[in-house]
């Protein structure tokens, strides 16, 4: 930027976010095309008044969209990157309207990152704590659990310097990085997150499927303990729980608190259909979630690795939920194995096209650079199946 060149006021993902869900009056003015509008937008835990005037209208008739923006408010200006959006801001301040740009566009809000401690009941905070990271942009979630000065960390995003920082600010070090899933959504951070920590990773592809990561593998029933030598132990479960992809796995952590990747979430189930065999999947992903998960009580708490809606998110900011709960309330837990397979038949649809891209780099057959990852992981998560609705 040239010296003396005023410098366009910004407003960061973070504070825009918590100043939204505080329900603080801000209207945010989206200047993306119309068909990137469509797609995907911001949202708050609040609704928040949205306007859309595409870029280019502005710079046809700019006094025409500033008689369509209301002046009671400031206004927070968006766009894909944060660019045009800076030019728009520009615009308006000179005309005397109160903005600020969204710093960094949509790709920052995807990119985003809020940690939310989950409540375990560990009264007086001396022993194990696990954090929900919730990627809101995407619908995303991956968690961290600490005991002593060990962590886990679980399904991170790609941003391994967050999660890196994150674990150091709690006093320690990551000591296993694991995902649930060969995730199609998302580059996962996990080989890269193991790689800078000097921490073992693990996630299971599942027969069929050639996964070149190094992992050190963990078998179904497995008990790992963290913690050691500070003397607070949480132990982490692993359940093999195929169906949503067959090497599908989760975690309990404790004795309440189940990870379930995408084969559990707290209003639908998993797709079984993204590999392209939703028959054997639909099969697999019932008997998981009838038999695999019988044995834990009501009370387990479903911590999933998606959500749909920001309304899944909780008044204490976590998305969770009772498996008694969900047993009750989902209906794809309700049906006969053949209704299941014929209700996850109905509603398969193609995915977004960037997922087998996505899938291959996360089997470790692939590389991507960053950019071209960032393209792919634009917009929500597809990866929950439904809603049906049963006797219809
Ligand atoms: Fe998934």
């Amino acid at each position: 930027m040239a010296e003396g060149e005023p410098v366009t006021p910004s407003v960061e993902v973070g504070p825009l976010l918590s100043r939204a869900d505080a329900g603080e009056p801000l209207i945010v003015l989206d200047v993306r095309n119309d068909d990137e509008f469509e797609a995907w937008r911001l949202e708050g835990r609040r609704p928040i008044e949205t306007v859309h005037i595409p870029y280019f209208d502005f710079i046809e008739d700019a006094a025409g969209c500033l008689d369509r923006l209301p002046r009671d408010r400031e206004i927070v200006v968006l766009c894909a990157q944060g660019g045009s959006s800076a030019m728009v801001v520009d615009t308006l301040r000179e005309a005397g309207v109160e903005s600020r740009n969204l710093a960094g566009g949509m790709v920052a809000y995807g990119a985003y990152l809020w940690p939310v401690r989950v409540p375990t009941g560990d009264a007086g905070g001396q022993g194990w704590e696990l954090w929900q990271v919730n990627r809101r942009g995407k619908g995303c979630l991956s968690y961290v659990v600490r005991s002593g000065r060990e962590a886990i960390v679980v399904d991170p995003s790609r941003d391994t310097s967050w999660y890196a920082g994150f674990v150091r600010r709690l006093g320690a070090v990551i000591v296993r990085v694991l995902d649930t899933h060969v995730h199609a959504d998302h580059v996962s951070g996990g080989p890269a997150l193991a790689a800078r920590s000097g921490a073992s990773y693990f996630v299971s592809a599942g027969n069929g499927f050639d996964l070149r990561q190094t992992v050190e593998p963990l078998a179904d029933g497995q008990v790992l303990r963290l913690g050691g030598d500070a003397g607070v132990t949480v132990q982490v479960r692993v359940m093999a729980t195929p169906g949503h992809t067959p090497g599908s796995s989760s975690y309990l952590v404790g004795h309440r608190h189940l990870l379930t990747g995408d084969t559990l979430f707290v209003r639908s189930v998993g797709r079984p259909d993204l590999g392209g065999h939703v028959e054997a999947w639909s099969r697999a992903l019932f008997h998981t979630l009838r038999e695999g998960l019988a044995s834990l009580p009501d009370d387990t708490v479903v911590l999933p690795a998606h959500f749909s809606g920001l309304d899944e998110i909780g008044a204490d900011g976590v998305v969770a939920a009772p498996l008694g709960g969900v047993r009750r309330a989902v209906p794809e837990l309700r049906i006969s194995e053949e209704e299941f397979v014929a209700a996850m038949r109905a509603q398969v649809k193609p995915p977004p096209a960037a997922y087998d891209e996505i899938i291959r780099v996360n089997l470790g057959l692939a590389t991507v650079e960053p950019d071209k990852a960032t393209e792919w992981e634009l917009g929500k998560n597809q990866c929950a199946a439904g809603p049906i609705h049963p006797g219809s």
